[in-house]
């Protein structure tokens, strides 16, 4: 029996029903397991549905559109019941009750419906469905229908829903359904990237009865004596040309396999891989449930869309449970949902800085595109690694469509990557990572800014122009204070890299530096760029100023627009937000999270804090997370926790309003770093060692966390106590 604390903190429920909440919910009861997503979404269907399947890496171009889309793949779930010849539906017969939970602990998702027919049988249907975290081709469904009133006659059919499109777009072509005995077969093919696909659900009914078919279905049809219970094992198996020339016999082989070994035997090793994630990923508070909960399902949801097996796909903004941001793979994976994988799940990280490296050559053919050098990575990416940034937003109201910079200017990326790379090798001690792939990442990126900073001969120093740093509501800019701090911070540590290398792995090092370039001339002229940085400042107070002419913006009192959930610049527009100091996200707060001490004093860290926490707007679901690590840092504990909850709720609570579009994965990954960073005071020392400095809420007893620290996993226990 599950205990009462855990049910409060372990599950996510929804009861009764609220159609209003239906694209919230399909998204939040998203069931992954890096390799496939798939949504919440009812297996009999309901009006409106979002239903989408996704798997990592299958992208495709659609005639007419932008840029590449992640593809809503065949919809495994269809199970419809019939019962006395009614079909079961969230909208007909009568719902006696209603109860759908995630169970974060196993990762299985379980709908109980009571349900009365028109014609007065009463049925209890419970549909159940997991992604196998050990056999991660695998969506694992079953659905009970149990007889409390009446013996009625039931009908079971399954079906694959090969007539999927992403809202609208058409990605798929040359789809084919066949259907052997009790097995589905659906094939198809991507209409421009030309990846084939294949899912098979294999059948097994609980009860004899023979199968029967048409078409695109299988179907059972018997009578339940009251009492009586049958289950319906739905197993789907879903591959792709990127696994194989023969995704068909893949799928089909594996299904069968899977059918098999059972509904039982599959959840149990599924149950099995969950708890060795959460052994090392799950953080213990206690004294705070609502806080528990929360990061219980944060969590859930960065371990589902990571990766397991694959080092070419990356996590994308919205993870596979939506469509948002067309699964592209923005600095998110790297600055916000990495840390947590760095540290309690090392070789998922390496897994997604392994898909950067992969797509250096998209990064170096970026930075040629732009008259750069070394490698240059795209803000938004693919399976391709080049840049997949639109260029132009979908049309206004008005018909007018607006220029999106980000592509352009959102340089920092390149250095957010190289962060990342530097964190995890710090981390883990991972030296063969780090001269393989990790150095190259960091290094040639360096060759990029090296060859991107400019000269200013009449003030003797460096300069980045046309920027967008994190804040996005001002665009092209001079002299971003996060981009330039960062490209200084970035050409010292690969200075200390070129050395680290000649002195501990001479031959791989030099081979590596003559291959990207790097002389002893760049190296000088990477020094010298570092020295000579500009980071606009008032040296007064030491505030840095976002970039050149912030301080001469209009200031507004962001109080006076409370309370509100739309953001600043869709109240004042594009053009009047650029005019004023409202800005979107943490930016030279989010500066002070990654630089920590590095960044100035704590009198300068807490003016800097001072000047912007009331000029955030939040605009981005980025932020809230950050601006509670850095405020639980700086001590400010009330401001700290209330940015914690409302970073954790931003997907439960639907906050801003776009859950639909699937899970805000770096608010998830944020909510990590502001307890293990921000309240635990997680990090490392100089020389590399663990420390923690610990500003915990004051009602919390106790956070329990795990970290691999180089490759031994350290368990960091905070009580109030202490
Ligand atoms: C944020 C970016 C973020 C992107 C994807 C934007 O709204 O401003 O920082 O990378 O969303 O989540």
């Amino acid at each position: 029996m599950i205990s009462p604390v855990d049910q409060r903190t372990w599950l996510v429920s929804e009861s009764p029903f609220n159609p209003f909440k239906l694209h919230h919910t399909e998204t939040i009861f998203t069931v992954g397991n890096g390799f496939m997503g798939v949504r919440g979404t009812f297996e009999e269907g309901y009006s409106g549905d979002l239903a989408t399947t996704l798997v990592h890496g299958i992208f495709n171009h659609a005639e007419g559109d932008l840029v590449p889309d992640i593809v809503n793949l065949p919809n495994p779930l269809p199970v419809q019941v019939t019962v006395d010849g009614e079909l079961f539906h969230m909208t007909a017969g009568r719902v006696l009750g209603f109860r759908r939970t995630l169970d974060l602990k196993r990762a299985l998702l379980t709908r109980e419906v009571l349900w009365r027919t028109s014609q007065g049988a009463i049925v209890k249907l419970t549909f159940e469905r997991f992604a196998s975290l050990t056999e991660e081709h695998l969506l694992v469904q079953r659905v009970r229908v149990r007889a409390l009133l009446g013996s009625p006659q039931i009908e079971m059919r399954s079906s694959v829903d090969a007539k999927v499109t992403n809202l609208g777009v058409q990605h798929l072509t040359d789809l084919h359904t066949s259907i052997h005995d009790s097995e589905i077969l659906v094939t198809a093919r991507t209409n421009q990237s030309n990846y084939g696909i294949a899912v098979c659900a294999a059948h097994d009914l609980s009860i004899a009865s023979p199968v029967q078919s048409d078409a695109e279905r299988v179907f059972y049809t018997f009578t339940l004596p009251q009492e009586n219970e049958v289950s319906l094992t739905k197993i789907s198996a879903i591959y792709t040309t990127r696994q194989g020339d023969q995704p068909s016999h893949m799928a089909q082989e594996t299904a069968r396999a899977a059918l098999k070994k059972g509904y039982e035997t599959l959840f149990a090793a599924h149950c099995a891989a969950w708890e060795q994630y959460w052994h090392t990923s799950d953080v213990l508070i206690e004294g705070d449930e609502l806080a528990q909960r929360a990061i219980r399902f944060t969590t859930y949801h960065v371990l589902i869309a990571a990766p397991r097996h694959d080092e070419r796909v990356s996590i994308g903004a919205k993870t596979l449970s939506g469509l948002g941001y067309k699964g592209h793979v923005f600095w998110d994976t790297e600055l916000f949902m990495l840390p947590m994988l760095t540290v309690t799940q090392p070789k998922l990280a390496r897994n997604l800085l392994m898909y950067r490296y992969h797509n250096l050559q998209g990064a170096r053919n970026k930075a040629r595109a732009n008259g750069y050098e070394g490698a240059m990575f795209p803000w938004e990416s693919t399976d391709t690694g080049e840049e997949t940034t639109p260029q132009w937003s979908h049309p206004q109201p008005d018909g007018t469509r607006i220029r999106i910079w980000t592509g352009d200017n959102e340089q920092h990326i390149s250095t957010d990557i190289a962060y990342a790379v530097l964190q995890y090798w710090r981390w883990t001690g991972d030296d063969e990572f780090f001269v393989r792939y990790g150095a190259e990442i960091v290094l040639d990126t360096a060759v990029f800014w090296g060859s991107r900073a400019e000269y200013n001969a009449e003030q003797d120093r460096y300069e980045l122009r046309m920027q967008i740093g994190p804040d996005e509501y001002h665009e092209n800019v001079n002299n971003s204070a996060f981009t330039n701090s960062m490209v200084r911070w970035h050409l010292q540590q690969a200075l200390v890299v070129r050395n680290w290398l000649l002195t501990h792995h001479r031959e791989a090092g030099e081979a590596l530096l003559t291959r990207l370039g790097i002389t002893e001339a760049r190296c000088a002229k990477w020094s010298e760029i570092a020295q000579k940085m500009y980071v606009p400042r008032d040296p007064e107070t030491g505030v840095l100023e976002q970039f050149d002419g912030f301080f001469n913006l209009e200031r507004l009192d962001l109080t006076h627009w409370q309370p509100r959930v739309a953001n600043m610049d869709w109240i004042l527009g594009h053009e009047r937000t650029q005019r004023t100091m409202v800005i979107k996200q943490a930016d030279i707060v989010m500066l002070m999270a990654l630089l920590g001490d590095q960044f100035g004093s704590t009198e300068e860290q807490q003016a800097n804090w001072d000047f912007y926490y009331p000029l955030v707007d939040h605009g981005s679901s980025l932020s809230p997370s950050i601006h509670a690590w850095v405020a639980a840092r700086l001590g400010l504990l009330e401001d700290a926790y209330k940015l914690f909850m409302y970073a954790a709720n931003i997907d439960l609570e639907d906050l801003k309003g776009n859950v639909r579009d699937g899970i805000h994965a770096a608010a998830c990954g944020g909510v990590w770093q502001a307890v293990a960073f921000g309240f635990v005071g997680l990090g490392l020392d100089e020389r590399g060692e663990l420390q923690v400095k610990p500003n915990l809420p004051p009602h919390w007893r106790s956070v329990t966390l795990r970290a691999y620290h180089r490759g031994q996993i350290r368990t960091i226990r905070l009580t109030a106590e202490n």
